[in-house]
């Protein structure tokens, strides 16, 4: 029988849902069935499924509440099965050590606030999507974006998620659940 997966995101502009339903296909390539939810959808509990894949981005240093809710309210079921969690930032696109120790805490934070863990954690590069901002987020993400070696021309959105980590991610997972 195929594998059954659950995949939960929480996403503010978008980008991470990119990214769960590139992974979905990824799962779907190797017939795995796969059920993908928002977060925000009220997902359904991880009980009947055989691994879970969770992704947040940050936002101000914190990843969605949502996403917090689930992997707090569902830590014994998801604890017990193969999971795997993908942060998504800007901070990833970049080489900055201390930023990177910066969003290293976000991360294992977010966890122990949880008592989710994960079998498998990735730091994913988002985008910065100028087009898609109000006046106040768009001024806020040039300075953050000049500050951190990010693209400025704010007509333009720039794309920083490395698909073949993305795929590479997958694949470890899928990799894992074969292990079971
Ligand atoms: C208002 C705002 C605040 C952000 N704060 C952070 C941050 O604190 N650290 C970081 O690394 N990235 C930060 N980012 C970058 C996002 O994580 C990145 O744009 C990501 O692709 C968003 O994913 P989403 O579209 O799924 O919400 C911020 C982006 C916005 C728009």
């Amino acid at each position: 029988m195929a594998m059954k997966i659950l995949i939960v995101y929480g996403t503010t502009e978008g980008q991470t849902r990119k990214i769960a339903e590139f992974i979905r296909e990824e799962l779907e390539a190797h017939d795995i069935k796969v059920t993908l939810t928002d977060a925000t959808q009220n997902p359904v509990s991880p009980d009947a499924f055989d691994g879970v894949v969770i992704g947040a981005s940050v936002h101000a240093h914190k990843y969605q509440s949502p996403v917090i809710h689930y992997a707090t309210k569902y830590h014994a079921a998801l604890n017990k099965l193969p999971s795997a969690f993908f942060s998504v930032s800007l901070t990833a696109a970049g080489d900055d050590k201390e930023a990177h120790a910066e969003l290293e805490k976000i991360t294992s934070d977010f966890l122990d606030l949880t008592t989710w863990a994960p079998s498998l954690i990735e730091q994913v590069a988002g985008a910065l999507l100028y087009t898609k901002y109000d006046f106040f987020k768009r001024f806020i993400m040039r300075l953050i974006a000049k500050k951190s070696g990010g693209g400025t021309n704010t007509s333009e959105d720039y794309e920083y998620t490395d698909w073949a980590k993305v795929k590479a991610f997958s694949n470890n997972f899928i990799s894992i659940l074969n292990k079971q």
